[in-house]
């Protein structure tokens, strides 16, 4: 193992294009958290950075859909997400973001540097465009056909049903997702990256010199370089990003995977005037913590790109976990199945710890794993509050009224079997808690210390302190003394052993830490790893704060709520098309609305649209998504009919839509406006359509 003398500890940095969900938390921000604390609680030299990845063309898209500028995008969740990890007390030394000129010029400049260095390949080629959005459409923004199993929803990058990697050209009946026209090809100049050139070298050193990563993260490179690297490219058309800056590349930007790293680079710069000491010492110990599907930049591109660029150190190790599932399913943002952390912090105010606990035990570290609310409980109610907290309370009550409030004596010359047994379990857990986060075992370590409050309950069960007190009280003689060394000697080695726990959680669980050194009247500096293992933190006679409870227990009530919340996330839009789903089978129309003047009716805009095309939403029964044409422009509209219709029956039909109806989501997508349909006296739809097919966008008046 090589002499590191700093550390540099990265952490993906999220999309600006929503907020951050607890797989999130688990799978990098937590683990991560928890490695810096620790190695700064040994005093090591550690610097931690992070911020918001603000470009590509998500970005974009969104800004679209929503009518605002991509900056106002990026504003808005950056400042969300920042907000969640500082509640969080994820304690990154620099959050910066990727729109920030010093990153700018940092990404630029590294670009030019290989630029000039020659290694990028010029080529030109030809690719697909969506005319009626006119933009170049990245693989994600494409669907069709899987050649590989029939699925009618691949996308260009990847078929979710099979897990094929696949390229826009082998899909069969390709399509924009952005508006659903048919891609053209059209000619585009850009600058491709030769990874090929850089295969032999990464064998060598993933395959050979860091044998020691993860077994999913070696795999995973294994795979990608059994299977051939090819070059890629480092550029593309848009205008949001960062320029590529070269003499005749307008409307050229980098590619967002080759500038989000180097955000780590910028973002150090940024925190520190010697950033260098860190990013271009061979003594660095630089980890990226990363989720897995950012496994390939981090452990393949980047790496050729810092190897190219020749000033920057290489990753000591990529500690990349797996996905966090919820309730037994995959997390899907555009479903809405997800728990986000800023709503977790609104309805568990003060529980910061609690989530850090369980997503630590549960952390996807050699797997996917599931997140359950009924599991959140289970863990906070028979660990944290029933071992952790009990172990705790008891003591502080029991030296309160057997020890007066002050830290007993210790009889040297009293003790036994069960207080040596005690003392070593103090002494040696801290190595196993050092040894595990070394190795990025976060939930072993974690483990090892709920195991040391484990065994400090079992010993006060075993020496009943309580019930000595009798003794002590009537008579003194041999045995009352007896007696009160026991118990002097119980509540010594577990307040000794309290101490010890918190300087063991800290790393995971800062907030009980902080609140353990004000019952012990403690400061800061014990919690210097040096001192885990001790038998002597607190010292004879000192006096001690009265218990305060660490943690609360949460009701079943409360986790009802949130099951209800996620499942509601995506029926809430059964209830928000009720109205059109035959409501008024077998009667009568119902009364006529109150009156209302011109003015209010003015206020609705009515327009013709035609429907290019419906698809079922997955998992509600009623609802067709409906992408319709108005003339200049394509919305997306969720409708309630899909009982009444069949995709294929509607496709082409002219409707009338309600255009400037407020965007509302349903299902986890938005809808921006809704279809007028005409109920018969049996619930039946029909629709409401010009005579004869007209243009698009035509007024309704
Ligand atoms: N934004 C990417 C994601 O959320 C991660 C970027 S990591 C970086 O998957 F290295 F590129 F910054
Ligand atoms: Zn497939």
């Amino acid at each position: 193992m090589k002499n590191y003398k700093r550390y540099l500890v990265t952490a993906a940095l999220p999309y600006a294009n929503g907020p951050v969900h607890i797989g999130h938390m688990a799978g990098v921000y937590i683990p991560a958290d928890i490695y810096v604390r620790f190695q700064r609680a040994r005093k090591k030299d550690i610097k931690f950075v992070c911020g918001s990845d603000e470009h590509g063309v998500p970005i974009t898209i969104r800004a679209m859909k929503e009518g605002i500028s991509p900056q106002q995008v990026v504003d808005k969740y950056h400042a969300l997400i920042k907000d969640s990890f500082e509640r969080m007390e994820i304690s990154f030394d620099i959050y910066s973001r990727t729109s920030s000129p010093i990153h700018h010029q940092t990404a630029s400049d590294f670009f030019k540097k290989l630029y000039d260095k020659g290694l990028f390949e010029e080529k030109e080629t030809e690719q697909f465009f969506d005319e009626k959005a006119n933009l170049f459409l990245a693989d994600r923004y494409i669907t069709g056909t899987c050649p590989v199993c029939g699925n009618t929803r691949a996308y260009g990058d990847q078929c979710e049903n099979c897990g094929s990697s696949l390229s826009p050209d082998m899909l069969i009946n390709p399509r924009s997702t952005l508006s659903e026209a048919i891609p053209i090809k059209k000619k585009t100049r850009h600058w491709y990256f030769p990874l090929q050139d850089y295969e032999s070298w990464l064998r060598e050193w993933i395959l050979q010199e860091h044998k020691e990563w993860k077994p999913n993260v070696y795999g995973q490179c294994k795979s990608w370089l059994d299977n051939g690297l090819q070059s890629r490219a480092m550029t593309r058309d848009g205008n949001w990003g960062i320029q590529v800056p070269l003499p005749g590349a307008e409307g050229k930007v980098l590619y967002v995977w080759f500038d989000a790293p180097i955000g780590y680079i910028s973002a150090t710069k940024e925190l520190l005037p010697n950033w260098k000491e860190y990013w271009c010492r061979e003594d660095t110990k630089l980890i990226h913590f990363i989720g897995k599907d950012n496994i390939v930049f981090h452990c393949i591109i980047f790496p050729s790109m810092l190897k190219a660029h020749g000033d920057f150190v290489l990753p000591d190790s990529v500690p990349a976990n797996e996905f966090l599932n919820i309730e037994g399913e995959k997390v899907s943002t555009s479903r809405n199945w997800a728990v986000w952390v800023h709503e977790y912090l609104k309805d568990f105010p003060g529980c910061e710890d609690i989530l850090r606990y369980v997503l630590c035990s549960n952390a996807p570290e050699t797997k996917d794993n599931d997140f359950t609310w009924k599991d959140f409980q289970e863990k906070n109610n028979s660990e944290l509050v029933a071992i952790f907290g009990n172990f705790v309370n008891r003591t502080m009550v029991l030296m309160h009224k057997l020890c007066g409030g002050k830290v007993p004596v210790l009889h040297a010359s009293a003790l036994d079997e069960s207080d040596r047994a005690i003392m070593k379990a103090i002494q040696t857990t801290p190595l196993l808690v050092s040894e595990a986060l070394e190795e990025y075992k976060f939930r072993d370590a974690l483990f090892s210390v709920i195991d040391l409050a484990r065994k400090g309950n079992k010993y006060l069960q075993e020496k009943e302190p309580w019930k000595k007190t009798t003794l002590t009280e009537t008579v003194e003689n041999e045995k009352s003394k007896a007696a009160k060394e026991d118990i002097d000697n119980c509540l010594h080695l577990c307040l000794q052993l309290t101490a010890n726990l918190a300087i063991l959680i800290h790393p995971f669980l800062p907030a009980t830490a902080k609140k353990l050194l004000h019952i012990l009247k403690v400061v800061d500096k014990i919690l210097e790893w040096e001192n885990a293992g001790k038998l002597n933190l607190l010292s004879v006679g000192y006096s001690l704060r009265a218990p305060e409870l660490l943690f609360r227990k949460i009701e079943d009530k409360e986790i009802n709520v949130q099951i209800e919340k996620l499942k509601h996330g995506l029926i809430q839009s059964d209830a928000d098309v009720a109205p059109i789903t035959g409501q008024n089978s077998g009667k009568e129309a119902p009364d006529l609305k109150t009156e209302i003047v011109y003015e209010d009716f003015s206020k609705i805009d009515l327009r013709i649209g035609t429907i290019v095309s419906a698809e079922k939403v997955e998992k509600a029964d009623k609802l067709l998504k409906l992408l319709i044409d108005l003339g200049n422009e394509h919305r997306t509209i969720v409708s309630g009919i899909a009982l009444h219709f069949s995709p294929e029956q509607i496709k082409g039909k002219q409707v009338v839509v309600v255009a400037n109806l407020a965007p509302r989501k349903m299902r986890g997508i938005q809808s921006d406006g809704m279809i007028l349909m005409a109920e018969d006296k049996d619930g039946k739809l029909h629709f409401v359509s010009p005579e004869l097919l007209i243009n698009p966008g035509s007024t309704v008046n």
